[in-house]
């Protein structure tokens, strides 16, 4: 999604949409490997601060602060190159929309936060922004650069909890209510 659609080049700005989530989460420290500047936003003040140990560059609380006036704040009012979003809520996606510079590039693989989001025709085409979707294609090559990653210690995920699979609903009510940092394991 970061190297390959949106084509983020080393320098740009990157906005990553759910931080400590697990798309969210991968996409930060991907994004820094290809020399990006990242913006992490997540909706609890503790997600954000998971999101920026993982290596971004500044953070944002998107339910408590307005995110296209932080995020042009951070970036000195020219916005980013990239939002990387996965969640679809209308609110959040239109406020990221807002905070892309000129020829900025938009890319989701996710819709659980909703699926229909308002889309503003104008800013799109009066600053040739393009909005892609991707769904999950792996080559074998990205898979090995994964596992090295993971392996030296370079790329890492937040665990928010441990749970023995006996406790799989309890598990399930946790991640329904958002209440951790984090995914939550099962161990069979
Ligand atoms: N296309 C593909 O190949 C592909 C592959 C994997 C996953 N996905 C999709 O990508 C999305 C993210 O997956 P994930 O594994 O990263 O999920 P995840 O770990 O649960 O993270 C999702 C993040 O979304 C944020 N969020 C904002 N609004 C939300 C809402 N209304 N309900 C729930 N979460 C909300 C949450 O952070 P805050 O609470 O901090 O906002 C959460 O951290 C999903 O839609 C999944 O189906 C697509």
């Amino acid at each position: 999604m970061l190297r390959d659609v949106a084509k983020v080049t080393p320098g740009d700005w990157v906005l990553v949409m759910g931080a400590s989530g697990g798309l969210g989460s991968a996409g930060i420290q991907v994004a820094k490997d290809l020399g990006a500047k990242v913006i992490a936003a997540a909706g609890a003040d503790e997600r954000v601060s998971a999101a920026v140990a993982l290596g971004a560059d500044a953070g944002v609380n998107y339910r408590t602060e307005d995110l296209t006036d932080a995020v042009r704040k951070i970036t000195g009012g020219r916005g980013v190159d990239v939002v990387f979003e996965n969640i679809a809520d209308p609110e959040l996606f239109a406020r990221a929309f807002a905070a892309l510079a000129r020829n900025g590039r938009l890319v989701t693989a996710g819709a659980h936060g909703g699926g229909t989001v308002p889309l503003d025709v104008q800013r799109l085409y009066m600053n040739s922004i393009s909005v892609i979707g991707s769904v999950g294609r792996i080559t074998a090559d990205d898979l090995a650069l994964c596992l090295r990653a993971a392996a030296e210690g370079r790329h890492r995920v937040i665990v928010d909890r441990v749970m023995p699979l006996a406790d799989a609903a309890r598990a399930h009510r946790i991640v329904a209510e958002r209440s951790g940092t984090g995914k939550v394991v099962l161990q069979p």
